[in-house]
C-alpha cells in the first residue's frame, strides 16, 4: 500500500510540476487583488495557476504550523474534481490548529471565505471525521460528510481586526483536515442587509449544468447547478445587466439562465427543512427576464413563503437583475412559492437564488498592533512553539507565555515569558509596539546586540528579565534609569559574569548557580521582587555615591556559591554546632584559614526556604560595618545554606544572660547599643527603599572578637516597595517580647516598629534582665521602676553600681521613648544613634524633648502569646 501511495503522490508532484511551470508567465498577482487562496497540503514553498479558473493558489506553509499532507485516492480523483482538493493537510495532533489569514485591505471589509473539505478516503477509514470550524474564537459550523465525501463551508463575514483565523478543532470524532481555503474581498455594499456574517447553506443557479465560478464571477462564488422535475431550461445568449435594485453583483453568466415551469399554470416551488429550529434563514432570489416577450405577454409574479403572500406583483425586467430577499424565522420546513399573477400571461421564472444563516460572530480578538507584534516576533525568531490562531483567545488555549488582559472589548497581551526559548540574535523592537505589557521574560536566550532603547518607552513595564543573554553594554540609559527609579524591575547579569570562577577550586556550576539565585530573586513571590528592586537600587545607589560613572551590573555576584560537599569540608561535616538560627543550625566552618559560620536551612521548613532566598538576596547587597556580611551561600538541590563572616563572640543574648559570661561593662554597652543603632539606622535611612528587619533582638545581634556589633537574620526583613507608603501590611511575625504592639494590633508594618524592637533590646542591654522573665514584661518591670524614681535598681546589678546615673538616666528615658505604644512618639533611628553617641561621649541627648513623665502614662505590654 505504501508503495502504491507513494507512486500516487510521484504523480501528484508532476502534475503539480507542470501546473507550476504553466503559471509563471502570467502571474499577475494584480488581478487576484483581494484573493488568498490556498491550497492546502501541496509542497511547501509550491504555487500554480489553476487551470478552471485561472486563479494562482499557493501552499498553506505560510499560513498554518501544525498538520501533515496527505492526499485523497486516485479512485476518487476526476476531471471535475478541483485541482485543489486532491491534496489536504491533516491534523492528527493538536485539538485546535488554525490558519492565519492577513488580507491586505485589512478589516472593516467584507469577506468571502470559503474552507473547502474532500475526504477521498485519503486515511483508509472509510470514515469521513466530523469536526467544528471556527472562526476566530467563534463557532461557525460542524464539519459533516454525506455521501459525496466533499464539502465546502463559506461565509460571507464583516471583520473587526486584520486577522481572520480559520481553527479546525478536534472534537473526539477523527481528525480534522482541510482541502482547500480560499478568501474572496467582496464589495461593500454586498449582502449588506445583516452586519451579522452570513453562513452559506445553499446557492443555487437555474437553467444550466455548468458550474460557474472566477472568472465568469469575479468574487469567485460559486454557483452550483440545480435541476430538478417540472420545470423548463431558459437560456439566453445576450448579457444581464445588474439593475437598480440588487446590490449582490450575481454574474450576467449566472443570470443568464433561468427555470420556468413546464406546465403554464404550474408554480414554482423551491423548499427545504431545517436541521436545526433555531436555525435563521436569509434568502436572496434573482430574477430577469430572458426571453424575448411579445408585445401583448407579459410576466408578472408574486412571492410566498410558507404559503404566506410576501412580495409582489413583480415584473420581470427585461435582461436586467432584480434582487429580493427575506427572512424566515423559527421554522422547521421552509417552501419558497413563486406564483403567476391573475394578470400574467406567461409563467413564473426565476433565475438564482441564495440561501444563508445569518450567525452572529462576537470578533473577539487581540488588538491589531498587538497580534501584529507577536506574530512578528513569532517570525523573528521562528519560534517553534503551538503559537496559533489569536494570542489572547480563546483564553484556554491562548498563546504559551503570553497573557492578556481580560476586557472584552480591548484584549491586549499584559505579559510574555520567552524565557529559554533559544531565541538569537538581536531583541525585536516590534516589541515596543506591545504598548500594554506589563512582564516581558526573555532571560536564558542567546540574544545579542544592544538593547533597544525603546522598551524604556514601555510605560506600563514593571518586570524586564534579560538574563542569561550576551547583550552588548552599556544598556540603554533611559532604561536604566527606570531601572534605579524603581519603576522598573531588571534583571540581568553582571558584565564579566561568564569569566567570575567565584567558585572554591571550581567545583560548583558556577553559572548555573548563580542563575539560581538571580531567577530566585527575578520570578519568585512577589517578595523576592520586591527584593530584588531593593537590591538593584541599593548598588545603584552606593554606586552612585563611590561612583558617579553609570554601570549596570545590577545584581553583582560577588559572593562565592558553595556546594554541598564544600560546605561539608568547609564544617568538618558540620562537627561544630554554634547556634540555632531562625530557619536552621548554625555551624563553624573553615574557608582556608578564615573562620565563618554556615548556617544551614532545615529542609523540613517551607517557610525556611522564602527566608532564606530573602536573606542571601538582600546581605548580596548591603554593606555596612554593622550589619554581618555575606561570605557565600550553597544552593545545592536540597541542601541549602548561608555562609556569614564569622563572629567571635557569639550573640549579645549570651553575654547579658548567661551567668557564665564576663560581665559586659557600662560602656562596652553603650558601645553595642550604638553599633546596632547604626546597622539599623543605615538599613531605614540609608537605604532606598527602606529595609525593615522585622526581628531585631538580642540573639540577632552578634559579636566579633572585638566585641563590635552587627545586626544578623534577615530573614523577615521587608522592604518597602512603594514611594510615599508609609506602611506593609504583613502577616505578624517577629519574636514576644519584642514585638511592636501597634503592628500587633493593626498589622501595619513601618519602620518604627524596628525602633520599639530596638528599644526593648536597650532595656533588656541596661537592666541586664531579658525581655520577659518570670511573666514580668521588661517595658512593664522599668515603668514601674521609673515611677518609683529610682535608676539604680533599673541598671543591671551585676555592674555594681559601676555606671554614671544621668547617662543611666538619658538611656534609659531613651529606651523607654522607643517602647512608646503610639509609633509616632518614638524617635526615629537617626534620633537614637544620635542620642546614643552623646550618652557614649557623656553629653547631653538633644533630642529627648519629651516629658518622660506624660509618656509613662501611655505605656503598655504588648500582647504576649
Ligand atoms: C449530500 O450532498 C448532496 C450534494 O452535495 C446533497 O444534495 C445532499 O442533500 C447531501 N446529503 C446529506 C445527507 O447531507
Ligand atoms: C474574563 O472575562 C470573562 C468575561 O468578562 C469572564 O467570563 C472570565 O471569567 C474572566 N476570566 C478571568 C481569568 O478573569
Ligand atoms: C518564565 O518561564 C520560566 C520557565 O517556564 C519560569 O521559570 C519563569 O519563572 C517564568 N518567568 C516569569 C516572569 O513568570
Ligand atoms: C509599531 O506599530 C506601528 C503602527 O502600528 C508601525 O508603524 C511600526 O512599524 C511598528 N514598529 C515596529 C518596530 O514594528
Ligand atoms: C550564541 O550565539 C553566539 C553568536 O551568534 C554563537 O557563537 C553561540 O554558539 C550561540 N550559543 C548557543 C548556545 O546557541
Amino acid at each position: 500500500m505504501a508503495l502504491f501511495r507513494s507512486f500516487i503522490a510521484v504523480l501528484l508532484m508532476l502534475q503539480i510540476a507542470l501546473t507550476i511551470a504553466m503559471v509563471h508567465a502570467q502571474d499577475d498577482q494584480s488581478v487576484f487583488a483581494g484573493f488568498i487562496s490556498i491550497d492546502c497540503g501541496i509542497p511547501e514553498g509550491s504555487k500554480y495557476t489553476d487551470k478552471k479558473t485561472g486563479l494562482n493558489y499557493v501552499s498553506d506553509a505560510n499560513f498554518i504550523d501544525s498538520g501533515v499532507n496527505q492526499q485523497i485516492l486516485s479512485t476518487f480523483k476526476s476531471n471535475t474534481l478541483d485541482f485543489q482538493l486532491s491534496t489536504l493537510r491533516s491534523f492528527p495532533e493538536n485539538t485546535r490548529n488554525c490558519y492565519t489569514l492577513r488580507p491586505e485591505q485589512g478589516k472593516g471589509n467584507r469577506y468571502l471565505i470559503r474552507a473547502r473539505f474532500t475526504y477521498g478516503n485519503y486515511d483508509f477509514k472509510g470514515q469521513p471525521p466530523q469536526f467544528d470550524l471556527y472562526l476566530g474564537n467563534d463557532h461557525w459550523s460542524r464539519v459533516q460528510f454525506n455521501v459525496s465525501l466533499a464539502v465546502d463551508y463559506e461565509i460571507i463575514h464583516l471583520t473587526s481586526s486584520d486577522y481572520i483565523y480559520v481553527c479546525l478543532v478536534n472534537i473526539g470524532l477523527g481528525n480534522p483536515f482541510i482541502s482547500a481555503l480560499e478568501l474572496r474581498l467582496l464589495d461593500s455594499t454586498m449582502y449588506a442587509k445583516d452586519l451579522r456574517s452570513l453562513n452559506l447553506y445553499a446557492r443555487d443557479n437555474f437553467g444550466t449544468t455548468e458550474t460557474i465560478r472566477y472568472a465568469d464571477d469575479i468574487y469567485d462564488r460559486i454557483w452550483y447547478p440545480t435541476a430538478y422535475s417540472g420545470i423548463r431550461n431558459v437560456v439566453t445568449s445576450s448579457p444581464i445587466s445588474l439593475g437598480p435594485s440588487t446590490k449582490e453583483k450575481v454574474p450576467s453568466k449566472v443570470m443568464s439562465t433561468a427555470v420556468t415551469p413546464i406546465n403554464p399554470t404550474d408554480d414554482l416551488l423551491y423548499s427545504w427543512k431545517a436541521t436545526d429550529k433555531t436555525e435563521v434563514f436569509i434568502m436572496y432570489i434573482h430574477f430577469a427576464e430572458i426571453e424575448t416577450l411579445k408585445s401583448n405577454q407579459t410576466r408578472e409574479i408574486n412571492i410566498y413563503l410558507n404559503g404566506a403572500y410576501w412580495d409582489g406583483p413583480i415584473t420581470l425586467l427585461d435582461h436586467t437583475t432584480s434582487t429580493y430577499y427575506t427572512s424566515f424565522y423559527n421554522s422547521s420546513s421552509y417552501e419558497l412559492k413563486i406564483a403567476r399573477t391573475k394578470d400574467s400571461t406567461l409563467p413564473p421564472m426565476y433565475n438564482a437564488i441564495e440561501i444563508y444563516n445569518p450567525i452572529s460572530l462576537q470578533q473577539r480578538q487581540t488588538q491589531d498592533q498587538d497580534a501584529t507584534t507577536m506574530w512578528s516576533i513569532k517570525s523573528t525568531y521562528g519560534l517553534k512553539r503551538n503559537w496559533q490562531g489569536d494570542p489572547c483567545v480563546p483564553q484556554d488555549s491562548n498563546w504559551d507565555g503570553v497573557n492578556c488582559s481580560n476586557d472584552t472589548d480591548n484584549l491586549r497581551i499584559i505579559s510574555m515569558n520567552l524565557s529559554s526559548s533559544g531565541l538569537t540574535g538581536e531583541i525585536n523592537p516590534a516589541l515596543a509596539n506591545l504598548t500594554m505589557i506589563q512582564s516581558l521574560d526573555l532571560s536564558y536566550n542567546n540574544l545579542t546586540g544592544s538593547v533597544p532603547n525603546l522598551l524604556a518607552s514601555l510605560n506600563f513595564l514593571k518586570t524586564l528579565n534579560l538574563t542569561g543573554n550576551n547583550f552588548t553594554r552599556p544598556l540603554p540609559a533611559e532604561l536604566l534609569k527606570k531601572a534605579k527609579n524603581g519603576s522598573l524591575m531588571l534583571s540581568i547579569e553582571a558584565k564579566g559574569d561568564q569569566d567570575t570562577n567565584a567558585c572554591l577550586k571550581g567545583s560548583c556550576k558556577t553559572k548555573k548557580h548563580k542563575n539560581v539565585v538571580v531567577i530566585v530573586i527575578a520570578t519568585s513571590a512577589a517578595l523576592f521582587l520586591v527584593l530584588a528592586i531593593l537590591t538593584a537600587l541599593w548598588i545603584t545607589k552606593r554606586r552612585r555615591t563611590h561612583d558617579p560613572s553609570i554601570r549596570d551590573e545590577f545584581i553583582e555576584p560577588r559572593n562565592q556559591c558553595f556546594t554541598y560537599s564544600e560546605i561539608q569540608r568547609i564544617t568538618s561535616n558540620f562537627s561544630n554546632v554554634i547556634g540555632k538560627g531562625g530557619f536552621g543550625a548554625v555551624f563553624s566552618g573553615l574557608i582556608g584559614e578564615t573562620r565563618a559560620a554556615v548556617k544551614m536551612l532545615s529542609e523540613s521548613s517551607a517557610q525556611g526556604y522564602k527566608e532564606f532566598q530573602a536573606e542571601v538576596s538582600l546581605l548580596m547587597s548591603v554593606h555596612h560595618k554593622n550589619i554581618t556580611s555575606l561570605v557565600g551561600y550553597c544552593d545545592d538541590g536540597i541542601h541549602k545554606g548561608i555562609i556569614y563572616e564569622y563572629m567571635a563572640n557569639g550573640n549579645l543574648g549570651m553575654h547579658l544572660f548567661d551567668a557564665s559570661q564576663n560581665v559586659l561593662s557600662w560602656k562596652k554597652r553603650l558601645q553595642i547599643g550604638y553599633d546596632a543603632a547604626q546597622g539599623l539606622e543605615y538599613m531605614h535611612h540609608g537605604c532606598k527603599p527602606l529595609i525593615i528587619h522585622r526581628d531585631v533582638k538580642c540573639s540577632n545581634i552578634l559579636l566579633n572578637e572585638k566585641l563590635q556589633a552587627k545586626l544578623a537574620d534577615f530573614g523577615l526583613s521587608r522592604a518597602f516597595t512603594t514611594e510615599g507608603a508609609t506602611h506593609v501590611s504583613t502577616v505578624i511575625a517577629g519574636t514576644p517580647g519584642y514585638l511592636d504592639p501597634e503592628y500587633y494590633t493593626t498589622n501595619r508594618l513601618t519602620e518604627k516598629s524596628d525602633v520599639y524592637s530596638f528599644g526593648v533590646v536597650l532595656l533588656e542591654l541596661i537592666t541586664g534582665r531579658p525581655a520577659i522573665s518570670a511573666d514580668t514584661y521588661i517595658v512593664n518591670w522599668v515603668k514601674s521602676m521609673v515611677e518609683k524614681g529610682s535608676v539604680e535598681n533599673i541598671i543591671d546589678p551585676r555592674l555594681h553600681g559601676d555606671f554614671e546615673v544621668n547617662t543611666a538616666w538619658k538611656v534609659v528615658e531613651l529606651a523607654m521613648s522607643c517602647v512608646d505604644t503610639s509609633s509616632v512618639e518614638r524617635p526615629t533611628m537617626n534620633d537614637v544613634v544620635m542620642d546614643l553617641k552623646n550618652c557614649l561621649n557623656g553629653a547631653k541627648p538633644n533630642n529627648l524633648n519629651h516629658n518622660m513623665s506624660l509618656r509613662l502614662e501611655s505605656i503598655g505590654g504588648p500582647n504576649l502569646r
